[in-house]
């Protein structure tokens, strides 16, 4: 059973329950209510401005019933009901004691372990949607990458991949880009060439989220693939040198692409980057498009290339990479901020074919949690 006390000011209340004692303060509960003065009931956008709301607002009461809290508030003289069980949800209330770098609490770090339980998912199982898509999309979500296998070995069939659970992100490589050797190429992709682990496209602002690689041919010997977890390559970097990881936390690199006369990318964005809070949110690394590094102080200069150096040799260790090849009809997906990929080189007698494109993961993220609450909702509603 709870309690909740109001503070003498009026400026927050204190819920008290087995879990613990949680603050809330009276401008957030106000600017958080669910009525339908305050929020569209057909699409739960907010219909009230910040400014709507008294710079002086206070708590003059509060009537708790079971898991329903109301709480009233001068000078609006308004009645707003809680569900405590809501805002325990989305308590505030807790000492941020979080270390520089930390992750998201649905994600999970990977090395080569992973190799023996890759998310993968049947391309028809997939179609069909229900919970084995919801499943693969949880995967992806937490791993950052997921294998597609059994697909058609038809051009184009990376598009259904695509329409799983979003859109395509169209670019100057087109909807969608083929990656086989080529005469003059515009890019080291569209050779056979090894390419070191990189993330996509850094030179972009903002970068594709998501990319797919979907295998049409593969029988040119090499050519196989390896997948490196960026955040387990950065958090493995703070443990050994935190000032490495903070160099390229602090500044930032540039990426530039100009390889065929109609495109100049630039971007200026850091290796490793850190929210407010030390989030670990994103991971950019590509020898072939860093360019001139002009952001960081030249007695910096040593440090940085060095950190660069050995988050490279990191990213490059076979501990931590997932090896595998593509057959033809069978993809893979990534979160192209999190997640590296890499190629071994290929040449000689056969052929390697793969098409490639872009999607956006909050697309991917909206997918996942829209089906999980439609989800839960359905089995609510059966209870
Ligand atoms: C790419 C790429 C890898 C491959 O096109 O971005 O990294 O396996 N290709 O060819
Ligand atoms: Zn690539």
């Amino acid at each position: 059973m709870a309690s909740v006390t109001i503070d003498p000011s009026g400026e927050y209340l204190t819920i008290i329950n087995s879990t613990g004692r949680r603050r809330f303060h009276a401008i957030w509960l106000r600017d958080n209510a669910s009525d339908p003065q305050t929020r569209a009931p057909e699409n739960g956008q907010r219909l009230i401005a910040l400014r709507d709301i008294p710079h002086d607002i206070s708590i003059t009461k509060t009537d708790l019933n079971g898991d329903t809290l109301d709480v009233s508030f001068a000078p609006e003289d308004k009645v707003v009901r809680f569900d405590i069980s809501w805002l325990e949800e989305h308590a505030y209330d807790q000492a941020p004691s979080r270390p520089r770098g930390w992750v998201a609490p649905d994600i999970e770090i990977w090395d080569a372990e992973l190799t023996a339980h890759v998310p993968t998912g049947d391309f028809e199982t997939l179609l069909r949607g229900g919970s084995a898509l919801l499943n693969w999309l949880s995967l992806v979500n937490r791993y950052g990458f997921g294998k597609v296998t059994h697909g058609p070995v038809k051009p184009g069939a990376l598009f259904q991949i695509v329409d799983l659970f979003g859109y395509v992100r169209e670019t100057n490589y087109g909807r969608h880009f083929d990656v086989r050797t080529e005469v003059n190429p515009t890019n080291l992709a569209f050779t056979g060439m090894g390419l070191q682990a990189h993330t996509d496209n850094p030179y972009r602002d903002p970068v594709p989220t998501v990319q797919i690689l979907y295998c049409l041919e593969s029988s040119a010997a090499g050519g196989d693939n390896m997948v490196v977890d960026g955040f387990a390559a950065a958090l493995r970097l703070r443990e050994e040198n935190e000032a490495y990881f903070n160099v390229l936390a602090n500044y930032s690199a540039r990426f530039e692409y100009a390889g065929d006369q109609s495109v100049c990318l630039t971007s200026r964005r850091p290796m490793i980057e850190l929210a407010p809070d030390g989030e670990l949110i994103a991971v950019r690394f590509n020898n072939r498009s860093l360019t001139a590094i002009t952001d960081v102080p030249f007695d910096k200069m040593s440090l940085y290339y060095a950190a660069y150096r050995r988050f490279g040799e990191i990213i490059d260790n076979q501990e931590m990479e997932v090896t595998f090849r593509l057959n033809p009809g069978e993809a893979f997906v990534v979160d192209n901020t999190r997640v590296l990929h890499a190629r071994k080189g290929y040449s000689g007698q056969g052929s390697r074919w793969l098409q490639g494109c872009y999607a956006d993961k909050d697309g991917l993220r909206s997918t996942y949690d829209a089906m999980r609450r439609n989800q839960n909702k359905d089995a609510a509603d059966e209870a």
